[in-house]
């Protein structure tokens, strides 16, 4: 870190990464996943297989994960991003498998306000989530210094940021920040569950001119 044992160094827009365990019984809820059929990889889309169903949780076999979801996103948009809304609701939610080799290219979930994912089947062995700092050229200075070999070790140089969850884990992060999953070593599927959420009725407001009444464009 810095030399200058008089400075002091302060992070002024750190980006959240929210972090839970679901404590109960996953048995039926993994048995139901597993039921679930999967559309094949198409060869070069690099995100793996994603189940044909896109509305999982809305089963209500889910209702008791689906439940505990919501809590924690109204936790995530309230307490960490302090979003004004009525209330939140899951848009699409699904499953994601990468068999082995198989990849997830860096993407970001548009449409969406929050992105979770849940860990319901996952071994120490399998392939961590790799955050990156870019996102479409946002937040970077248009000169490019070359960087120090240990850059990556470096909270404010760091690019990119590999997540290591835990069996059960729900996490959620907002749905701009890129993020893939390294090709998968081992010989067995690695499998989670994707779940985005957004207000519901309207988005933003009238008086700042940034509203969106998603009533409005149903018809
Ligand atoms: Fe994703």
């Amino acid at each position: 870190m810095i030399q200058n044992p008089d400075a002091q160094v302060f992070q002024m827009f750190p980006i959240p990464l929210y972090v839970t365990t679901y404590r109960g019984d996953t048995t039926e809820f993994t048995k139901y996943f597993n039921s679930q059929e999967m559309n094949p990889a198409t060869s070069g889309g690099g995100y793996g297989e994603i189940s044909k169903n896109s509305y999982i949780i809305d089963n209500p076999i889910c209702k008791p994960l689906a439940d505990f979801f919501m809590k924690c996103f109204e936790d995530f948009a309230t307490n960490i991003m302090r979003y004004k809304y009525d209330k939140l609701q899951f848009s699409q939610s699904w499953l994601t498998y990468k068999q082995p080799g198989q990849f997830h290219k860096a993407h970001s979930h548009p449409n969406t306000l929050l992105a979770g994912v849940f860990y319901y089947d996952y071994q120490p062995d399998d392939s961590a989530l790799c955050f990156s700092k870019e996102a479409k050229s946002f937040n970077r200075s248009h000169l490019e210094p070359s960087l120090l070999d240990d850059y990556q070790d470096h909270p404010f140089s760091q690019e990119e940021l590999y997540f290591k969850p835990q069996e059960n884990n729900f996490i959620i992060f907002p749905s701009w920040v890129m993020h893939g999953v390294p090709p998968n070593k081992t010989n067995r599927v690695r499998k989670a569950l994707g779940v985005n959420a957004l207000t519901t009725g309207t988005l933003g407001d009238k008086e700042t001119i940034s509203e969106i009444i998603y009533g409005r464009y149903a018809k």
